[in-house]
């Protein structure tokens, strides 16, 4: 595996590859690596010809008071992972390398779905996410990239831009694969900031997806947020349960016959934690 910072060093690693056809698969990440970023790794090892992984802790994406700062890095545990799971390029640069002071930065706006839930909480977080979203594809030039469901509003909002793109001309066809959310053995959804919390706090963590398993059973929205909200743990402090369209997050009043989702978003002690469920009912 080759690692490099900036974005000459990387087309000059990828662009080779292109030439010879090579399809480029391409995972973003922000490091603290865990099993969850694994899975997606070992898809693009599997669908691609030549993997590159990002590891970039996007300032944009933060908001005030959040955890930017004190946000895990952990570079040199991430790049032995990665090598010993087959990556070809691991890419890792500094906040200048992605926004250099004499270029103009192409900020996008996530629009209406950006301003719900996650965005509701995080205001300008998804603006943020996709800024570098599309910056880094523009950089890295993939053929095809992988991102988890766990965030499943993040997928939704990166699938819209890369259509309307590809739509527009604006940018060659790009795949993306959605992939599912890795778990631990009790439920909680693998995450990086699983890391902030204490071990009591685990419990309470876990209690997030088996409200949304609890939830789940249920057609209609009163009853299922009922149930969930009683799974929940009482010390999580619940910011949101709600059943929605799998894909447009729109609120729904029953999964009857949709490809629904419940999301869940919590603080467990000052860690913020989301998960999510689709619950097809299509057939
Ligand atoms: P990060 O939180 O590091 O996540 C990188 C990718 O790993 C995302 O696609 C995320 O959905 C996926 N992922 C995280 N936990 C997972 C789990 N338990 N199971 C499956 N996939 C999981 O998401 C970001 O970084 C950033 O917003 C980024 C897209 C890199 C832009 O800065």
């Amino acid at each position: 595996m080759q690692m490099v910072q900036s974005a000459a060093e990387l087309a000059a690693l990828v662009d080779p590859q292109k030439r010879l056809g090579k399809r480029i698969g391409f995972v973003p990440t922000m490091g603290a690596l865990h099993q969850g970023h694994a899975s997606l790794v070992t898809r693009a090892i599997e669908e691609a010809d030549f993997v590159v992984v990002s590891i970039f802790v996007n300032p944009l994406q933060f908001g005030e008071g959040e955890d930017f700062d004190k946000y895990p890095r952990t570079l040199g545990v991430d790049a032995r992972l990665l090598s010993d799971l087959g990556v070809d390029v691991l890419f890792a640069p500094s906040v200048t390398d992605v926004y250099p002071k004499d270029q103009q930065l192409k900020k996008l706006s996530a629009g209406k779905l950006g301003e719900v839930f996650e965005g509701a909480a995080r205001p300008g977080h998804f603006d943020g996410m996709l800024t570098v979203v599309n910056r880094l594809f523009d950089l890295v030039d993939p053929d095809v990239v992988f991102f988890g469901a766990k965030d499943a509003q993040q997928v939704a909002l990166v699938r819209r831009m890369l259509s309307e793109q590809i739509r527009s001309g604006e940018r060659s066809p790009i795949q993306l694969v959605e992939c599912e959310t890795v778990r631990d053995d009790e439920g909680l959804a693998l995450s990086s900031r699983n890391r902030y919390l204490a071990s009591e706090q685990v419990e309470v963590a876990r209690s997030l997806s088996a409200a949304l398993r609890k939830a789940s059973q249920f057609e209609s929205r009163e009853a299922a947020l009922k149930a969930g909200r009683e799974a929940l743990n009482p010390e999580a402090r619940l910011d949101y349960l709600e059943l929605v369209d799998a894909d447009s997050f729109e609120v729904l009043e029953s999964a009857k016959g949709r490809k629904a989702r419940l999301i869940i978003a919590a603080y467990v002690g000052e860690t913020r934690l989301i998960d999510n469920l689709v619950i097809d009912r299509t057939s």
